[in-house]
């Protein structure tokens, strides 16, 4: 285990047989397929990428950039597009897929962002879900795990952009985020 990491919350297997479950319900809402997926940078990479590979329907990838302004204006709900999308989701099926729900503000701006340019169905895909964060009205319709407000890392979330290449989730040691 990495030395940074105080305890695993969630192992390689328990994962991999998540990421299953949930391309499987996915599958069955758009059975025919063409669904778009919508990584949201960088905490999504490895999610999706293996979410999709999982899939065995027609799906294509596209990725957003966000980041939310200042702590105290995120309560305003602002977030800050700095990539958008290569492609028109008119019409399309569309999954937005995100590491993690926290409060809900960047899920909840993305949301209504992207409803704006009318796809046909818009659902939000969430590896994790800390609910007793939640500010912002926003549920997923596909969630891997609910988890306790500590802070995790690991399967494609940073903590100052390290251990996303970890396989498993795991809780940062305190001592880590205390020495900056
Ligand atoms: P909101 O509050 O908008 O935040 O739902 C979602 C974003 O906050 C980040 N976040 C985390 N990143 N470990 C991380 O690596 C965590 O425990 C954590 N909690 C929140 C993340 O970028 C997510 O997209
Ligand atoms: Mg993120």
């Amino acid at each position: 285990m990495n030395e940074a990491i105080r305890e695993i919350l969630l192992t390689e297997e328990e994962i991999k047989n998540k990421v299953r479950e949930l391309s499987n319900q996915i599958i069955k809402d758009f059975p025919d397929g063409d669904v778009i997926l919508i990584g949201i940078l960088k905490g999504s990479v490895i999610f999706v990428a293996d979410l999709m590979r999982s899939m065995n329907i027609n799906v294509t990838m596209d990725f957003m950039a966000v980041s939310s302004y200042g702590m105290s204006s995120n309560t305003s709900g602002i977030v800050r597009i700095l990539k958008d999308l290569d492609f028109d989701i008119e019409d399309k099926d569309v999954v937005i897929v995100e590491d993690i729900i926290d409060t809900g503000t960047t899920l909840k701006y993305l949301y209504e962002y992207l409803k704006a340019r009318n796809p046909r169905n818009l659902k939000i895909c969430c590896l994790l879900d800390k609910a007793d964060r939640r500010k912002a009205d926003i549920k997923a319709d596909y969630i891997g795990f609910s988890i306790p407000d500590e802070f995790v890392v690991g399967y494609g979330l940073d903590y100052a952009e390290k251990f996303r290449n970890l396989p498993y989730i795991g809780i940062l040691k305190e001592e880590v985020y205390k020495k900056d």
